[in-house]
């Protein structure tokens, strides 16, 4: 069996989906249940032997020991973090609490854990980490991509934290020798993303009626993945990565926001079209900008196709299409993230340790 952290969140969610529908391999999922963390996602496992729940933090030594001691994990990946820059730059102390601290216990515990594995059991072990390309910064328009190999040069409270904690499993490695693999994505969307990120938010404030807020001119450029693609890439780098070695993860897919907000836009006209016939685009409205905004990432995905084969199977039309479909189809789960219901199910399930 595996043990993922962090897999009531967006893309631990869809990797847990998406691993159980092709694959029969346990998966043991640590999440602390944070406001990002909502089981509803999973409700499809219910009853599911195959998914094991466990509430807790990855910076609880004993609760991670225990668990690696009981289950004997092949491996272990690590989503859990705190993942939204905005609130970061509101309040990094939970960015630093979990993305740092929590990811050294948890490299403590699956250190002590890999010393006792033996034979092939030991040479199979692997740690894989879930980062980000907002560790490289920020680039400008003629640049080309991130490669593995440019400088970390984070800029926000967010990429700082996911930098310390890619840089600690980098030395776990050349310390240790402990097994890791460590990928770098870019911004993913798709089913089941909070509506706070992007994507979401667009869609569910147009939907309402609410204000679509474009951050400064709206120019930013992120590089945009089909969840799902990620999730496979994960899979083929836990499968046929280097242990020592880091992957970046991208669609080839750079857009300014404002052409994903009107893309949005357009496919809401489509296929739920507001009743005064007007389009959602004029719901448009720049504010102010995020402080210390990056201005571009764009991923460069040659090392992660060429060494293991991968790339993406959704094109941005197709994937965009499908996040979009699937809101309008799903609006219970929105409702219910956006009322608080899934907070009171938590805290009514397991009192006030949530
Ligand atoms: P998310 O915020 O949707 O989910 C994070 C999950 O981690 C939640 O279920 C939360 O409850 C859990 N969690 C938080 N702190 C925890 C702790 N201390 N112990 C156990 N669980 C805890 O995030 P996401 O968008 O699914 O991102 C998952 C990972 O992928 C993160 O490490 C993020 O940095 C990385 N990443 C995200 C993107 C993206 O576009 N969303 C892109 C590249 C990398
Ligand atoms: O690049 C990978 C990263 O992508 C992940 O590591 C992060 O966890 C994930 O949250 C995401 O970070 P971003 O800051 O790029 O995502 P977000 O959806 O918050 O914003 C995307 C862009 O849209 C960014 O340029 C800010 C802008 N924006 C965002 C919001 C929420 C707006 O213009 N308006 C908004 O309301």
């Amino acid at each position: 069996m595996i043990l993922v952290t962090g897999a009531a969140g967006f893309i631990g969610a869809n990797f847990v989906l998406d691993w159980l529908a092709q694959s029969d391999e346990p998966v043991i999922n640590l999440d602390k249940l944070t406001y990002a963390g909502n089981l509803q996602s999973l409700s499809s496992l219910d009853g599911d032997a195959r998914h094991v729940f466990v509430h807790g933090d990855i910076g609880d030594r004993a609760l991670v020991d225990r668990l690696l001691a009981e289950h004997r994990p092949r491996a272990v990946v690590n989503f859990a973090a705190e993942s939204h820059v905005d609130r970061s730059i509101h309040g990094p102390e939970d960015f630093i609490q979990t993305n740092v601290v929590g990811t050294f216990h948890l490299l403590e515990s699956v250190r002590a854990h890999w010393g006792t594995l033996e034979g092939e059991a030991r040479a199979a072990f692997r740690f894989l980490h879930v980062s980000t390309d907002e560790v490289y910064g920020t680039l400008k328009p003629t640049d080309p991509p991130f490669t593995e190999n440019h400088p970390y040069e984070p800029n926000s409270p967010y990429s700082a934290s996911k930098a310390a904690s890619d840089h600690l499993v980098r030395a776990y490695h050349h310390t240790y020798g402990l097994p890791v693999l460590t990928t770098n994505c870019s911004n993913n969307y798709g089913p089941y993303h909070f509506p706070e990120k992007l994507i979401p938010l667009m869609i569910v404030n147009a939907l309402a009626g609410k204000p679509l807020p474009v951050y400064g001119d709206g120019m930013q450029v992120r590089d945009w993945l089909f969840v799902k693609d990620h999730c496979s890439a994960i899979r083929r780098v836990l499968e046929a990565g280097t242990p020592g070695e880091t992957y970046n993860v991208g669609g080839w897919n750079e857009k300014p926001n404002i052409e994903i907000v009107n893309t949005v836009c357009a496919l809401l006209d489509e296929m739920s079209p507001r009743a005064d016939g007007q389009g959602y685009a004029t719901q448009i409205t720049y504010v102010k900008d995020r402080p210390g905004h990056d201005r571009r990432y764009a991923i460069d995905a040659t090392k992660i196709h060429r060494e293991l084969g991968w790339k993406p199977a959704e094109t941005f039309e197709t994937g965009i299409r499908k996040t979009v479909r699937w809101y309008l189809d799903n609006q219970a789960w929105v409702q219910q993230v956006q009322s608080g219901e899934y907070r009171q199910w938590v805290d009514k399930q397991y009192g006030a340790k949530a």
